[in-house]
């Protein structure tokens, strides 16, 4: 399923286009970070051939992942709150409770195109996946031979989705546990997470990928920060978003801005939609790399 739009259950002023503290976010307690450790259940899971689908979007890449229609009604039924709230909303996002990782969104597909196109190497690299739901962009990287660490604020999604379908692309499920690690929570702890650990230059990432991450302006500095700790000095970060998103007020000119604004990363437009939607990928690399 690709979605291409939001329906946001909640209104913004668009005009608040440069608008890039998070006073906004004051009111919301967002869940803190943690690493989501893999039961055996889960490394032992039998999947019915109709809880699968094919995913054939990119050629040499067959994916199978988990029915995302199929897991919210199982949310559903396990009484999962922050589901139900979306459900009830008619919404795939509600701030701080459910940021919209069960689904698959169309910028995943334009990134993980791009990433294929440009052959950019992938073999023994260490991969973030942030802001992953399905995970898609992890899958491929895994796929050719990186270690990937894979964020979503949700542990539900992270649980019902992501880690299904890794352990589903895996030809040995028990490579997990050293190829994968799986963290849940609110960017900002996730930034500060273990700081000492990404003092430590070979603990930070070769690349650090996003996609439809940067809807809400009141969390792009969260994200930014991300990238600041956690990107090695000749690390590459690319961001895959709409241009702008109408009824929540973020865009790639914003996020480009605080980029910008910090001065540590040089950040170009690599890509950019011809058709639909407007839609880009920015590229993240550091000024100074010695
Ligand atoms: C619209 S979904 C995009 C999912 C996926 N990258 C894709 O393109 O299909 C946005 C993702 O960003 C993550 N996210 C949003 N706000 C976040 C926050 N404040 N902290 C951590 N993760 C957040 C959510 O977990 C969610 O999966």
């Amino acid at each position: 399923m690709i979605m291409s739009m939001f329906k946001f259950g909640f209104s913004k002023d668009d005009s608040a286009e440069e608008k890039e503290d998070d006073s906004n976010n004051t009111s919301l307690e967002w869940f803190p970070s943690c690493k989501i450790e893999i039961s055996s259940e889960q490394l032992q899971a039998e999947y019915e051939p109709e809880d699968i689908m094919e995913n054939n979007f990119f050629n040499n890449i067959p994916l199978k992942l988990v029915h995302t229609d199929k897991v919210m009604i199982d949310l559903k039924n396990e009484r999962c709150e922050n589901i139900i709230e979306a459900e009830s909303q008619h919404s795939d996002l509600v701030p701080a409770k459910y940021e919209g990782g069960l689904k698959i969104w169309e910028c995943s597909y334009d990134l993980g195109e791009f990433l294929l196109k440009e052959k950019i190497r992938l073999k023994d690299k260490t991969v973030l996946d942030l802001g992953c739901g399905a995970g898609i962009i992890g899958l491929i990287a895994l796929h050719e031979g990186s270690t990937v660490h894979f964020q979503d604020y949700n542990t539900e999604v992270l649980k019902a989705v992501t880690i299904p379908n890794v352990i589903l692309n895996l030809t040995d499920r028990n490579s997990i546990r050293n190829r994968c690690e799986f963290y849940c929570g609110d960017w900002k702890s996730f930034a500060e997470l273990s700081s000492n650990k990404y003092d430590s230059e070979d603990k930070k990432y070769d690349f650090i990928f996003t996609s439809e991450t940067i809807y809400n302006p009141d969390n792009q500095k969260k994200l930014y920060e991300v990238f600041k700790k956690q990107l090695k000095k000749d690390g590459v970060g690319y961001v895959a978003a709409k241009m702008y998103y109408f009824g929540v007020g973020g865009s790639i000119g914003q996020f480009e801005n605080i980029v910008k604004n910090d001065g540590i990363f040089n950040s170009i437009i690599v890509w950019k939609s011809k058709e639909g939607v407007q839609r880009a990928i920015l590229k993240l690399t550091r000024k100074d790399t010695t």
